[in-house]
């Protein structure tokens, strides 16, 4: 398990699906995810089956806060399209319990991936895509260290009209453990 301050990152388990597909299905957790059809559990089941074929590294990360002596899931994180040459590899996460937004905890997960991804993975670039109007995650992708790097005009189309994709990173060089 990777813990921070106030969570700990673990590996996704089947019984976790439930939780998956209430919170996938709720449109405002996933108004800026690139998943535009509702999802059923036979859904996310074959996307977990898939998962766990996936390389060890981007096996997604259950995201748990301390909820009196145990720990309670809130949300869902992971890397993908790791490239092991170019040490780069994408990350992304979503927290499914609403009540949990806007206390910290997005920024405290992207900070423990980073440290995950640079000082166990030894990545060398992290990066991610976030739509425009995402605010609060573009907030705390800032705040967890990440640049502005790109804007992808019209990449993406949702409540009917086109909306413009952020890409943001960390490069290894400019990580500040502290951050
Ligand atoms: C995006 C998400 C991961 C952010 O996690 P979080 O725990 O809410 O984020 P944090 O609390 O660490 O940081 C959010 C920051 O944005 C700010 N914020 C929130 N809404 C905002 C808005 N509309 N305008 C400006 N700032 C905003 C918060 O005040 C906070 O900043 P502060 O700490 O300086 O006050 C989470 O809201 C989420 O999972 N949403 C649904 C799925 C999703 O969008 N995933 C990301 C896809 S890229």
């Amino acid at each position: 398990m990777l813990y921070g301050t106030r969570i700990r990152l673990r590996g996704d388990e089947r019984n976790d699906l439930p939780k998956f597909v209430e919170w996938l299905n709720d449109p405002e957790v996933r108004r800026y995810l690139s998943m535009s059809l509702p999802i059923s559990q036979a859904t996310e089941e074959n996307w977990y089956e898939g998962m766990l074929k996936r390389p060890p590294e981007e096996q997604p990360l259950g995201i748990e806060i301390k909820d009196n002596e145990s720990w309670e899931l809130i949300g869902n994180c992971g890397f993908f399209d790791i490239n092991w040459r170019r040490r780069s590899a994408g990350v992304g996460l979503f927290i499914g319990k609403k009540s949990c937004w806007n206390k910290g905890y997005g920024t405290e997960v992207m900070r423990l991936l980073l440290r995950h991804g640079f000082e166990t993975l030894n990545l060398n670039r992290i990066f991610l895509h976030v739509d425009t109007d995402n605010l609060g995650g573009i907030r705390a992708y800032e705040k967890a260290g990440f640049i502005h790097e790109a804007r992808l005009r019209q990449a993406d189309f949702r409540e009917g009209k086109y909306c413009d994709d952020l890409i943001m990173s960390v490069l290894r060089s400019e990580w500040n453990p502290d951050s």
